[in-house]
């Protein structure tokens, strides 16, 4: 585990770009955090640092979004999801087996679904101020070395 604690949006964009960086395809990042701890704007970061030059929005309406760039990045918001059968909809399982990279909202409603294979687990804790958060990294060291 690898924790940083960010001061700003930008800052916790600037993390998820380091993370971004070292991906080769096929990871699941599953996002753990409530209501506004800054999923979305980690993702856009992500995706920056991916090389892929797209305006990532909350795919909160159509379950997830996909950027292209030399890989590719689903976006997921599980929000909604509750049930099995949910999940089954929204793709996610056909979505593993194509080697992009998995960007995951609200994991906390798909936990047993996740993978184990490449899973990077990222936790966003509210911080001392309304700008600060604490982000947890959980995966393999190639992945927390992006932090240290
Ligand atoms: N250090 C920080 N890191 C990230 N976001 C921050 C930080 N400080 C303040 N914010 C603000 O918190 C909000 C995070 O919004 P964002 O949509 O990324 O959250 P989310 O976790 O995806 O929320 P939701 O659960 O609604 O999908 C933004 O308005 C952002 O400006
Ligand atoms: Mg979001």
């Amino acid at each position: 585990m690898v924790e940083v604690v960010s001061n700003s949006p930008q800052q916790t964009e600037q993390f998820a770009e380091q993370l971004g960086k070292v991906l080769t395809g096929g990871e699941t990042i599953a996002y753990f955090g409530g209501l506004g701890m800054g999923k979305t704007r980690f993702t856009a970061g992500l995706a920056r640092g991916m090389g892929i030059k797209a305006d990532v929005s909350s795919p909160t309406f159509s379950l997830v979004h996909e950027y292209h760039g030399e890989k590719t990045l689903y976006h997921f918001d599980m929000y909604r999801i509750t049930t099995f059968e949910d999940l089954c909809s929204t793709g996610f399982y056909d979505y593993l087996d194509w080697g992009g990279v998995l960007a995951v909202e609200w994991s906390e409603n798909i936990e047993n679904a996740l993978p184990e294979e490449k899973l990077i687990k990222i936790e966003i804790l509210r911080g001392e101020d309304d700008e600060s958060r604490i982000l947890r990294m959980s995966g393999e060291s190639i992945y927390e070395d992006s932090w240290r």
